[in-house]
């Protein structure tokens, strides 16, 4: 019988110091996430010196943690995965030398993973039976991306965002309406209760073949109904301006996602990412899946936003098709979905 591979990941990109344990890439034994945004709060974003010295803090209590929660010790791993990239620099660091030591110690393999592949991945857990190929949707905080997945590892990348993040573009319009870091959870919770028709803002579809995003004119639209019903003396109603910015961001996301996957005849959609834990979004996503027989996918709450578990299943699809690091491995802040 083949054994079981069991894989000690660890997250440290952003503000979230996360480790977990991953049994052949889709079992969560473990998944510990220690997220740092109480201190960030009160500087309206993530300072990146901060999160690093956060990390080093945290990282040894967090890496026994998953160990003592997955009922294993360190003899009992079989392979260490750690985010490469994207991220921040001092961040990412904290968390691949971690991993580095471990490897070494144990004299285990190494495998860097791309973040983006992670958020990706975060599906194979929750969706047992799920299988490439599919259409996938990336929109974090960092990124947004439309992929053709055609295997574990093989991306075809078709679209991505020419100047703001989705999440980037809730957490500033967040901001703007006075609301806290980081603003994409708030502005879904006021969408409920808000009327999505009450603004008019613009949907960015850019020239009619591309699949490529852009959200800073969006941002500028709300932006500029802020300021101009100020000095109107008029009243700001801020759940319906938040429900209006969220139809029009959501919208956009799910047309084009739409769009490629019948272009590709696709008849799976995946998303992946913080932005994917909107209930706006996967409704909308999933009512256009039924008028056009497409299965929706998404990770469950938790597995949307940043964690190590994601990474330990990146890991283990590396591993299996033989992409293996070594202790030369290093930090790629900028790091790309490789095709
Ligand atoms: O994937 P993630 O945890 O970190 C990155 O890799 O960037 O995504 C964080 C982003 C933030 O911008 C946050 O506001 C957004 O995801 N987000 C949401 C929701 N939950 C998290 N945006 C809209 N609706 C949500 N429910
Ligand atoms: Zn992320």
């Amino acid at each position: 019988m083949k054994k079981d591979i069991l894989t000690l990941a660890i997250e440290t990109s952003c503000d979230e110091t996360s480790c977990a344990v991953i049994r052949n890439g889709r079992e969560v034994l473990s998944n510990i996430i220690s997220s740092q945004i109480e201190i960030h709060k009160k500087f309206g974003g993530v300072v990146p010196e901060v999160a690093s010295r956060k990390h080093i803090e945290n990282m040894n209590v967090i890496i026994q943690q998953a160990l003592d929660d997955g009922g294993i010790s360190f003899n009992d791993i079989d392979l260490i995965g750690v985010t490469q990239g994207p991220g921040l620099v001092g961040a990412l660091l904290v968390g691949i030398s971690s991993a580095k030591a471990i490897a070494y110690a144990l004299n285990k393999p190494l495998v860097g993973v791309n973040h983006i592949e992670g958020h990706i991945c975060a599906n194979y857990i929750d969706h047992k039976d799920l299988e490439p190929p599919f259409t996938c949707l990336i929109v974090s905080g960092g990124h947004t991306y439309l992929v053709q997945t055609e295997g574990y590892t093989q991306y075809e990348l078709i679209g991505r965002t020419r100047d703001d993040a989705a999440g980037e573009a809730f957490d500033k319009v967040a901001r703007a309406l006075g609301l806290s870091y980081p603003g994409g959870p708030l502005i879904d919770k006021l969408s409920k209760e808000g009327n999505p028709n009450a603004i008019d803002f613009p949907r960015v579809y850019l020239e009619p073949n591309s699949y490529d995003f852009s959200f800073s004119g969006l941002k500028t639209a709300v932006l500029n109904y802020l300021n101009q019903t100020k000095q109107k003396g008029e009243e700001i109603v801020v759940k319906d301006v938040a429900a209006s910015f969220q139809q029009a961001v959501i919208e956009v996301l799910v047309e084009k996602t739409i769009k490629l996957a019948k272009e590709r005849k696709s008849r799976k959609i995946v998303m992946a990412g913080g932005v994917a834990a909107n209930e706006g979004l996967r409704n909308l996503m999933e009512k256009r899946g039924r008028e056009e027989k497409i299965d929706i996918y998404y990770p469950s709450r938790i597995l949307c936003t940043d964690n190590a578990a994601m990474v330990g299943s990146a890991a283990y699809f590396n591993y299996i098709e033989g992409q293996v690091s070594d202790l030369y491995l290093n930090v790629e802040p900028n790091l790309e979905l490789k095709g």
